[in-house]
Parts: C-alpha cells; structure tokens; sequence
C-alpha cells in the first residue's frame, strides 16, 4: 500500500482507503455485522489506515463497528460527519445555515460520534453536505474554530454535494477547511475542473468518493440486477438508469479492451492518476473487496495513455431536481 499526503493536515493517509457506509445497515440492505468486523480487519492488514464513517450511517453503527474493530489503536485515521439537522439531501439554495448545521447540533453530533468510536478526538469531522451560501455565516465560522480549539477534531472538512464540486470554493476560501470530500470517478470528472486545481494549489486534502458509481463502475449492475427492497440503489438506479450506465460500461470495456472483471480496478486506478485525490474510499463489506481493491495501489499507476482514453467516458449527469 501506498500513502498520500491528506493536504496540509500532517496525515498521511492509504491511497485506498474504506468506505463505511454500507456497513453501516442503513440506506445499504444485506451487511453481516461479523463480516464487516473481518473486512475492517483485513483492511488494516492490508495497509488500508484511512475510515470514512458518519453518525447517520446506521444512526451510529457504521462508527460503533470501527470502535469493535480498532478500540482506540492510533495507527487508523478515522473520518466522521455531522448529520443534517433538516435531513434534505442536497443541501438547496436558500435553506439557513441554522435549519442544518446550528452549534448546538454540530457540537452534540461530534460528542455523540466521538462517545460512539470511543475516542477521545477525531481525525477528521466533516459537514455532511453543504452549500457556499453558509460560508460567510458568522455561527458557521465560530463554530468550526470553537471545534478547532477543542483539541477534540484534529481537521475539518466538507462532503461536498453530489455533481456539484465548485460549490465549497467560497469556504474553502475561509482557510478554516482542511480536506474536502467529493464524488470523483470515469463517470464523474467535474472536481478536475476547479476544485482539484484549487486544492493542489492550497494544500486541501481531497477524498474521493463512490468511485464505481455506487457500483455501476464495477460491471455489476445490468439491466436485469435487482436490490433488496429498502435498498437506497432502487431510487439512485430508477427508471432506465441501469440500461443508461450499463451501455456506458460496455462502451468503457469496447474503447479499453480491458476485461470486465478488471474494470473495477481499472476505476479505482483512474481516481489515483489524479495526484491531487489524497485518497479513494470504495464501499466494501467483505473481505475479498478489500484484497482486490488494496491490490491497485501496490500494481502501480496506469499509463497515461489509459489515462487519456477513461477521460473521454465523462458523463454530466444529476440525479437530483435543481
Ligand atoms: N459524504 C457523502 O455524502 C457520501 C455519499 C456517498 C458515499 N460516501 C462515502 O463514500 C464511500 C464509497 O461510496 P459507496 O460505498 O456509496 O459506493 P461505491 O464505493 O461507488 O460502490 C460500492 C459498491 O461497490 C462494490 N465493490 C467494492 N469493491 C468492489 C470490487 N473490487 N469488485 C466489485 N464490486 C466492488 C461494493 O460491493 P458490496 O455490495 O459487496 O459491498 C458496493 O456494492 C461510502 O462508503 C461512504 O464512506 C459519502
């Protein structure tokens, strides 16, 4: 495994990393408690340092599984979130910054995060969405230094929201945020446009998230593939969505006549030949994931030729009424 610097914040951080959200049995239906506890387990065997949680990841579960897996042993970073106080997702123009994010809220979520993980501090906490219009909010501002000051939160970062990655620049512009976190993967290449040059250039750490497309960039998900109901993947792959990106896949595999059993590693891979991506956190709930998405960091770069050609498979999309 390799390590990548996460920013400015002094950690240094697995280029891949874990995703832990769906064992956290709350949107994701099916994860087996013990077997997530062996896959966390063989992520840290396999050099896997970096944990990407949140306290509305299973009301608490998804932290309360890392707390089982690791006790309080400092050699994993674990990032957490504070929830949304009004629940929206995304967060919309014209919502306060108080109906989501009010003091009171963010400093009870970190205590309850914090009681839930069984540690003392937090490597990194971050706003679970957001929306630059909160970034001049005076509460907002006083709140992130009074985490700082804490000794409780060692960085603060922004999950910024899905397809929208400009929207965090005019925060990040406050020199308070230390990482952000963004959708990034062959689908979705728009935080190469701004927000990557803006992070390279300010010493941002960069997380990148749901690199398979919430698995259609595994080759898994075809017209016929069903979920169990509750599933969040029934509402994000609706309608004729499975056709739509299992057409796009099959055009990724045609144009880099590279296997379809390869195609996950291949994504992952696409997200690190970006060397402003700090790290990349695939979602995984068994252990066999874990072997074979640790594995692309010790394989090496791809070429920039295979570079070039995922670059040409962007797709701007939103799955979300403006
Ligand atoms: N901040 C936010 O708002 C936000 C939103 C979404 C996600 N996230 C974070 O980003 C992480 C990653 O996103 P995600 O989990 O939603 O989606 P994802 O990583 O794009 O996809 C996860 C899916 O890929 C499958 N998978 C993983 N490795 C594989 C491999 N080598 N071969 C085949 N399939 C493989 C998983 O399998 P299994 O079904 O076997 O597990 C799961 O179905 C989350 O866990 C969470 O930490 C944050």
């Amino acid at each position: 495994m390799k390590y990548r610097e996460l920013g400015r914040t002094e950690m240094k951080v697995s280029e891949i990393g874990f995703g832990a959200w769906g064992i956290g049995k709350s949107q994701w239906v099916g994860a087996d408690d013990n077997l997530s506890l062996s896959t966390l387990k063989a992520a840290r065997d396999s050099g896997i340092n970096f944990f990407d949680t949140a306290l509305a990841y299973g009301n608490g579960h998804s932290e309360r599984l890392l707390a089982r897996a690791f006790g309080k042993s400092n050699d994993v970073i674990i990032a957490s979130k504070v929830p949304r106080l009004n629940l929206v997702w995304p967060a919309r123009n014209g919502t306060p910054l108080r109906d989501v994010f009010p003091r009171e809220h963010v400093l009870k979520s970190l205590n309850q995060s914090l009681a839930n993980l069984e540690r003392d501090s937090l490597d990194v906490y971050q706003f679970h969405v957001w929306n630059d219009e909160w970034a001049h909010d005076d509460e907002w501002l006083k709140t992130v230094q009074e985490m700082r000051n804490s000794g409780k939160v060692r960085a603060v970062g922004l999950s910024i929201n899905d397809h929208q990655p400009a929207n965090a620049l005019e925060a990040l512009a406050s020199g308070l945020i230390d990482t952000v976190q963004v959708i990034y993967n062959i689908f979705d290449q728009s935080p190469e446009d701004s927000l990557f040059p803006y992070c390279r250039q300010n010493g941002i750490g960069v997380i990148a998230r749901v690199p398979f497309d919430e698995g259609s960039l595994t080759g898994n998900i075809r017209a016929d593939t069903t979920f169990p109901s509750n599933d969040f993947r029934n509402i994000y792959f609706k309608g004729n969505r499975k056709q739509e990106v299992w057409k796009r896949v099959e055009k990724i595999v045609a144009d880099t006549r590279v296997p379809i059993e390869e195609l996950p590693s291949l994504a992952l891979g696409f997200c690190l030949a970006d060397p402003t991506v700090s790290t990349v956190i695939p979602g995984m709930r068994r252990p066999e994931r874990v072997l074979a998405n640790a594995a692309v960091s010790d394989a090496g770069p791809l070429s920039p030729a295979m570079v070039d050609k995922l670059h040409r498979h962007r797709w701007v999309r939103s799955y979300y009424p403006e």
